[in-house]
């Protein structure tokens, strides 16, 4: 297939290596071009080249992948609408959600899917990407048409395993947020290792987080059992013990973060059904008073 990866951070870069690997043709659009391609080698293998920000690449492309950052999205897919034809799908992966929802609604004549993850990746420099941590991504269908792209798990799956389909995203990606709204802030606030929330003094503050986001997810219809939440959180904790969260790697080198789509998402939907997530609410503010006081 002909793939565009619009956004070349350590995801996009991962994904990029991978399928072009597994046999596709993968180019790469990126905000800051330097020249017509780039080199990126995974995990110190070899090479691959790609080219760079090519509307002829844009215009053929059968799959773009977004992974750009939650409030990069809408900046960087929108002025390259107008090169894709109606079959490109579009398949959507960042953290958090609601960013859908402030596309331009000609997004809707695409095949829409939704991704998310649970790789880990860190891209050390321009050229460098490293998989440090064994996930697996959950794809769904958004609208009428990217609910027919089913396949695209077989072709995710067989480029980085494992990828699966699901019928109803939403669930996946609510479950993902309520690992985002405790790992992410938390990680953040106090410039530690995902692993080091197990220790006692976080704990109070990861059980309250789970029960606000369960609470908001029943309100939503999404069935959840908060123990199993509390649980899956522990888990991904664990297994993500030795990583930086991406929010406190943005938070260390002072670039904006997700918060808005991530714990800003839940405490919007928290008040559209008047509930109190006081404990979300209070690392919102937080991470936007550090963000705040950089300029
Ligand atoms: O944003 C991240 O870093 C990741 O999504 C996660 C799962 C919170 C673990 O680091």
């Amino acid at each position: 297939m002909n793939i565009t990866i619009l956004g070349a951070g350590a995801i996009g870069s991962l994904w990029a290596c991978r399928l072009a690997n597994a046999g596709h043709s993968v180019s790469i659009w990126s905000h800051k071009p330097e020249k017509s391609d780039v080199s990126i080698t995974l995990d110190d293998k070899n090479p691959n080249r790609f080219i760079t920000n090519s509307v002829l690449q844009l215009k053929n492309a059968d799959v773009i992948l977004v992974t750009v950052k939650a409030w990069q999205v809408k900046g960087s897919i929108s002025p390259l609408l107008s090169h894709l034809t109606q079959e490109t799908i579009i398949v959507f992966m960042h953290n958090g959600m609601g960013v859908i929802e402030e596309l331009p609604s000609t997004i809707d004549k695409h095949p829409v899917v939704l991704a998310t993850t649970t790789h880990g990746a860190f891209k050390p420099d321009k050229h460098n990407v490293h998989h440090t941590g064994l996930g697996s991504t959950t794809l769904g269908g958004y609208n009428h048409l990217g609910h027919q792209c089913q396949f695209l798990s077989d072709v995710f799956d067989h480029a980085l395993p494992s990828a699966h389909w699901s019928d109803s995203i939403n669930t996946a990606l609510w479950n993902k947020l309520a690992i985002s709204c405790v790992i992410n802030p938390l990680t953040a606030i106090h410039q530690c290792l995902n692993g080091d929330l197990l220790q006692e003094k976080y704990s109070t503050n990861v059980v309250q987080l789970v029960g606000e986001v369960s609470t908001v997810m029943k309100a939503e219809n999404i069935e959840v059992c908060s123990e199993a939440l509390l649980n899956t959180v522990h888990q991904v904790i664990s297994a993500t013990a030795k990583n930086h969260s991406s929010m406190q790697q943005d938070i260390q080198y002072k670039r904006a973060t997700e918060i808005g789509y991530i714990t800003g998402y839940l405490c919007k939907v928290a008040q559209r059904h008047r509930i109190n997530v006081p404990t979300n609410q209070d690392l919102y503010s937080r991470i936007r008073t550090i963000e705040q006081s950089w300029s």
